[in-house]
């Protein structure tokens, strides 16, 4: 086990820009995803922002972690049941679906990783309700964030709130330290106890990327070694972004003009860590 590392203000200005990025491919595909359109489309629209307007580098494509083959494409679309790590391809979203688009680009070396939901057309009630309540539990996870909390604590508030809803918590995928590596130290899982785990200290920069699922937590990975459903086929939501423990409490790293705004019960308290870049 290696430890994990403490950003310097180069590291920090770095990946507030990778971050930015990561959060402006979203704000761009957004007005894309409507109901004939693939997710392969999405994919290849979201890799010419990447690489001719944004001139970053998307993070996922041949990433190969031990025990994978190469991931072939440079985003993740994940649809309905699917957890997360979803392949573009043929797939037709239809009105009616839910799906989370997940980007990391590399810019200068660093890494910015996010993710959002959106509803093709109408969602169902349910759908709404999961997506909802995934994103709350993101934001919950992260305004624990300040020097002193402990990772436990993040996981604690995450899988209190899903599971106060009916719904349940991933157990296999977790957030994690992210700077000049893609995945790094410490891992964030999205549930657990009050006081546990790794002391928060000024300079940590992990994501917080609760997948919830609107039935048994349990997942089946697919043949193709990256997409992973729900084993019971329900519906699973996920939003993540990449945070800095600042010596006040958190900044958000993955904001843009079009972000959706944090929940109102969050931006009380933080309004200042969340604000969009000018
Ligand atoms: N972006 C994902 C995460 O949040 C990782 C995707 S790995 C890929 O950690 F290879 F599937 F892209
Ligand atoms: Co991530
Ligand atoms: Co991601």
């Amino acid at each position: 086990m290696g430890s994990i590392t403490i950003k310097t203000a180069e590291d920090i200005e770095g990946m507030r820009v990778a971050g930015r990025l990561a959060a402006e491919v979203l704000d761009f595909i957004a007005n894309h995803i409507k109901p004939g359109i693939s997710t392969g489309e999405l994919d290849k629209l979201c890799h010419d922002f990447m690489v001719d307007v944004q001139h970053s580098i998307p993070a996922p494509l041949n990433y190969c972690p031990p025990g994978y083959t190469p991931y072939p494409k440079s985003i993740c679309t994940s649809v309905n049941e699917v957890v997360c790590h979803g392949i573009p391809g043929d797939k037709v979203l239809k009105t009616g679906d839910v799906i989370n688009i997940d980007i990391t680009v590399i810019k200068d070396g660093y890494h910015g990783d996010t993710s959002r939901m959106f509803f093709v057309g109408e969602p169902s009630i349910l759908a709404k309700r999961l997506a909802e309540i995934t994103y709350e539990c993101m934001w919950l996870g992260i305004s624990k964030i300040r020097p002193g909390s402990h990772l436990g604590d993040i996981g604690h508030v995450i899988q209190q709130h899903a599971e106060g809803a009916g719904f349940s918590v991933v157990r296999e995928f977790c957030g994690h330290g992210i700077g000049k590596v893609f995945h790094e130290e410490p891992q964030v899982l999205h549930y657990g106890r009050p006081g546990t785990l790794a002391e928060l200290v000024p300079g940590m920069i992990f994501t917080v990327e609760p997948m919830i699922n609107a039935g048994r937590r349990e997942i089946r990975e697919m043949g193709d070694g990256w997409t992973i459903k729900t084993r019971d086929r329900s519906l699973s939501a996920q939003w993540e972004h990449t945070v800095l423990v600042t010596d006040t409490g958190f900044e958000v790293l993955t904001v843009s003009a079009g972000m959706p705004a944090p929940p109102a019960f969050i931006k009380e308290h933080h309004a200042g860590s969340i604000a969009a870049p000018a």
